[in-house]
């Protein structure tokens, strides 16, 4: 089994993780977030920098807790896209020149694959089955894969057109003059609303757009929707039910997320469906995700939220998975790649 040394830097997380084959022995993150803060969203020249101070403790952390040295590693893997182009830069760097200077194989993996590779880290005894429909959200992306083989074959059956879910949650959060990263925050208060307070718009779900848009998602209109319903409010001298507000844009998040990744699974005829990203932490999406999910007869697969948010443990796992199949490492001269495909 392959010791392999993970580098995540899409975004604002310096992930490093470490695994033997699929057992995970390190997952060190370091998140620039706070710095991002009070800007509202991640800016990428200070996600870029702030990698490049975290990663090279994160390297030494994440040797220390998994009780190996630099020259025990068989191979070293890295996130090349898509994501922040400076970011990624400073993790294929890295990599680079670990992989250089310990002679090493190089494997630069997408971010997205990334994610489904978190679930074989799951230590329940219980494996990932394929053909899976996986649906990605977080921060950064919102995306709906068919994944026939982990390694040769993933397909991207959609993708949002606009914002991506966990860009909505902080862009509404922010409306709502809760704090960032708004996710979470909505998460809360919603729990004291009524979800059915306010009837936001479900994007791409009409007749017409399902023609084109079966599998993709658009949460950019919902946003102004309730922006601005907020200012509606605010102009009539109002009091905004933040409660209420919170809890009906939670529900149609989660309502066009589970609607669409459920219909996938019905389509294609693959009743397996894995979610990954932050947003997986979000409580009606998990349960509607459930309940959706049980009524058609799809099972559904949610990894542990350590492994659903940015790590590179994740990215080692697909690394180690791409050595047990057989593939050959990337050449030294691979670049990072902001819209890599899957
Ligand atoms: O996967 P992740 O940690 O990484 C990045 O995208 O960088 O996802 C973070 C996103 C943020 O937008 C955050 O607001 C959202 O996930 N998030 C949530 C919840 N927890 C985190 N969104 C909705 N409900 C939550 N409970
Ligand atoms: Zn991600």
């Amino acid at each position: 089994m392959s010791l392999v040394l993970g580098i995540e830097t899409s975004c604002d997380e310096t992930g490093i993780g470490i695994v033997r084959g699929s057992t995970l022995l390190a997952n060190v993150i370091s998140s620039s977030m706070e710095e991002h803060a009070r800007y509202g969203g991640v800016v990428p020249e200070v996600a870029a920098r702030a990698h490049l101070e975290a990663i090279e403790p994160a390297i030494r952390a994440a040797l220390a807790e998994a009780g190996v040295t630099l020259a025990d590693l068989d191979a070293i893997a890295v996130t090349s896209g898509p994501g922040l182009a400076g970011a990624l830069m400073v993790g294929v760097g890295a990599a680079k020149a670990l992989a250089l200077a310990l002679d090493r194989p190089l494997y630069a993996v997408n971010h997205l694959v990334g994610h489904v590779g978190a679930d074989v880290l799951r230590d329940d005894g219980t494996a990932l089955e394929l053909p899976t429909v996986a649906l990605l959200v977080s921060g950064g992306h919102t995306s709906l894969l068919l994944v026939r083989d982990l390694t040769s074959d993933v397909e991207l059956l959609g993708e949002t057109i606009d914002d991506a879910a966990g860009e909505a949650f902080d862009k509404v959060a922010r409306l709502l003059g809760l704090p960032y990263p708004g996710g979470p925050h909505i998460d809360r208060v919603a729990a004291e609303g009524d979800p059915a307070a306010i009837r936001f718009p479900r994007g791409l779900t009409l007749p017409k757009d399902l023609e084109r848009h079966r599998y993709d998602f658009s949460f950019s209109g919902l946003k102004t929707a309730v922006a601005r319903h907020v200012e509606r409010l605010r102009d009539a001298g109002q009091e905004v039910p933040v409660a209420d507000v919170a809890a009906s844009f939670r529900e149609a998040v989660a309502d066009v997320l589970t609607a669409k990744a459920v219909a996938a699974c019905q389509d294609l005829g693959v009743p397996r469906l894995l979610l990954g990203g932050g947003v997986v932490a979000n409580a009606r999406v998990r349960a509607l995700a459930e309940e959706r999910a049980a009524a058609a007869g799809v099972s559904l697969r949610i990894p542990p939220l350590a492994l659903c948010t940015d790590n590179g443990a994740m990215i080692a796992a697909l690394g180690a998975q791409l050595i047990a199949a057989g593939h050959a490492p990337s050449a030294l001269d691979v670049s990072a790649d902001s819209t890599l495909p899957v």
